[in-house]
């Protein structure tokens, strides 16, 4: 039975994987290095060190801890920027509805978000009310492939594992579902993300007649 949805933030509920990509690739020009679409799918879902560990190891750079904190700060810096200037319009269409209906037929809903400005993110949208739980980057020790994120928000609502459904845009968050022994419901590309369940190009494209459909497959 699915019995609780939890929802990824950035690129599932609203399009802030956007800003996190102008940031990085703000941030990789600095650097001398030109940061692709495609190189930024792995830096989804992961935390914000190991996203510019993974741009350093792209562009080949090598540098010290303080000097690495500087960059991250930086970077997270054009992010909020970005961010404080979002209005609550730029939620995905739909997906307040979504979350209406799955409240009314009983299902718990969760956020769990790599980003330690989630929180700020939510409260920007207005929708810091409709989670029965939330757990972002500032409460997990280990960031996306590993399942700590689902399996903390899991607890916190009280639904087992094998109860949840998860929302996921990053390849790293569809893995860290699967690792959680939860459903997976992709949003975006079919072939990055072809651990999931099922794929759609939007969250809103997800209705009750798929929630049936996942409810007799089995984890
Ligand atoms: C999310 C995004 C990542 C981002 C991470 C950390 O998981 O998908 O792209 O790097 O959060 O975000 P933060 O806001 O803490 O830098
Ligand atoms: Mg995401």
């Amino acid at each position: 039975m699915i019995r609780a949805c939890i929802f990824d933030l950035d690129g599932v509920i609203v399009d802030t994987a956007h800003y996190h990509f102008l940031a990085w690739k703000r941030l990789a020009n600095e650097l001398g290095y030109n940061l692709t679409l495609e190189e930024n799918e792995r830096l989804k879902g992961v935390s914000r060190m190991q996203s510019l560990e993974i741009i350093l190891e792209l562009a080949g750079i090598s540098l010290n801890d303080s000097h690495k904190e500087i960059l991250a700060d930086k970077k997270n810096g054009w992010f909020v920027d970005y961010v404080e200037r979002m209005l609550p319009e730029e939620i995905y269409p739909g997906v307040k509805q979504l979350i209406g209906i799955l409240k009314s037929r009983g299902i718990k809903v969760g956020l769990a978000s790599s980003s330690k400005n989630a929180q700020t993110v939510i409260r920007l949208l207005q929708i810091q009310h409709e989670f029965d739980a939330i757990v972002d980057g500032s409460m997990i020790s280990h960031t996306k492939p590993h399942p700590e994120i689902f399996l903390k928000t899991a607890a916190k609502l009280g639904v087992a594992p094998s109860d949840c459904l998860v929302f996921e845009d990053a390849e790293a968050g569809v893995e860290a579902a699967r690792a959680a022994g939860m459903k997976c419901v992709g949003i975006g590309s079919p072939v990055l993300l072809r651990k999931a369940d099922k794929v759609f190009s939007k969250t809103s494209d997800f209705n009750l007649a798929t929630l049936h459909e996942l409810q007799t497959i089995s984890n």
